[in-house]
């Protein structure tokens, strides 16, 4: 068993890509490792510092999470700014962190050119923050895609640093959880190649989503309905609707399109509204638990406590530890 940490952007919903992709293998982890999963609101300052609404914001990715399957019990959910102790973290790994090193980050240099009247001293350490929120909790492993490698590998940089500094053998290195081929690959309904990549509106179906907007969407997919090959390979669009089929369609309604379109007999609008449907369908649960989460704030409220409470027990034995470590004690 691995103690796992994984951090949640605080904004935005879960599309179908988010479940397809971490949040589904997430829940299925939570069953079998030591799990941490967070809410990353601090984080999410280093972007909006005076958001119009974070609690609300927060509120609203907890409860999807929790209507996706996490379960509080077996994980622990908790919401970052719950836990000051990495807070504190991130203050004695700074002492340690280089500014070479930070500014070489490539998020960083991202950053620099996406908000050039904003860069901030927590754009500059946001893997200093990252780093603190995994090492906190002792993690080995960090449920993660490639563009978090970097920082990945800045925290075993900082987490070895420590201990090299302080002369011990604190903390573990942390290592990308490999989902292997449990990722599959959501395509965005405007031709673009990843749903949720591009930000607008109709690329994504959500799965809170009202099912009269889910067949608006869909029927304004792409599609591209030139005369069609036999054996050439499908056109993108085309194959993206395939792909969203297969994630949520019957395999008999995937054959009997297959089949139209081999005959050259398909018709988009067709298989458009049976897509529609389908997702209407696969995301009935979501919805359905959503709702009736929204309006259980006595439940919500429960969750974010106990998840604060098991996150703290891991957290303050940490923070107690490094202090000890550094050199801080009691007089
Ligand atoms: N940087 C991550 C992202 O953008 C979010 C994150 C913050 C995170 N802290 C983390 C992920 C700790 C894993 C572990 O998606």
């Amino acid at each position: 068993m691995e103690t796992v940490v994984s951090g949640i952007r605080s904004t935005g919903r879960l599309h179908l890509g988010n479940y397809f992709g971490a949040v589904r293998n997430f829940v299925k982890m939570q069953h079998e490792h030591r799990c941490f999963f967070f809410i990353a609101d601090y984080h999410s300052l280093t972007t909006h510092p005076a958001p119009s609404d974070l609690h609300a914001g927060v509120r609203q990715i907890m409860i999807e999470y929790l209507a996706c399957g996490l379960d509080p019990e077996a994980a622990t959910l908790y919401i970052q700014s719950d836990l000051p102790e990495t807070a504190e973290l991130y203050l004695f790994l700074n002492m340690n962190a280089y500014m070479g090193e930070l500014e070489r980050c490539t998020s960083f240099k991202e950053k620099i050119r996406s908000q050039p009247d904003n860069i901030n001293g927590g754009l500059l350490t946001y893997p200093v923050l990252m780093a603190a929120d995994i090492l906190i909790h002792h993690a080995t492993k960090v449920p993660v895609g490639k563009d978090q490698e970097q920082h990945l590998e800045m925290t075993r940089t900082f987490g070895t640093r420590f201990n090299r500094i302080y002369k011990v053998q604190y903390f573990p290195e942390p290592y990308a959880f490999n989902f292997g081929t449990e990722l599959v690959k959501v395509p965005g309904l405007d031709g673009s190649g990843k749903m949720g990549k591009s930000e607008g509106e109709g690329n994504a179906i959500f799965l809170g989503e009202d099912p009269e907007l889910i067949r608006k969407k869909v029927m304004r997919a792409v599609t591209d309905s030139g005369p069609v090959q036999p054996g050439q390979p499908r056109p993108e669009a085309i194959q993206n609707l395939f792909s969203l089929m297969h994630l949520v369609s019957s395999p008999d309604t995937i054959a009997h399109f297959d089949g139209q379109y081999n005959a050259c007999t398909i018709k988009y609008g067709e298989m458009k509204k049976q897509l529609a449907e389908d997702m209407i369908s696969f995301t009935e649960p979501f919805r359905t638990k959503i709702k009736e989460l929204s309006s259980d704030g006595d439940y919500i409220r429960k969750v974010i406590l106990l998840g604060a409470e098991k996150a703290r027990s891991s957290a303050s034995k940490t923070i107690k530890e490094v202090r000890e470590i550094i050199g801080f004690r009691k007089f």
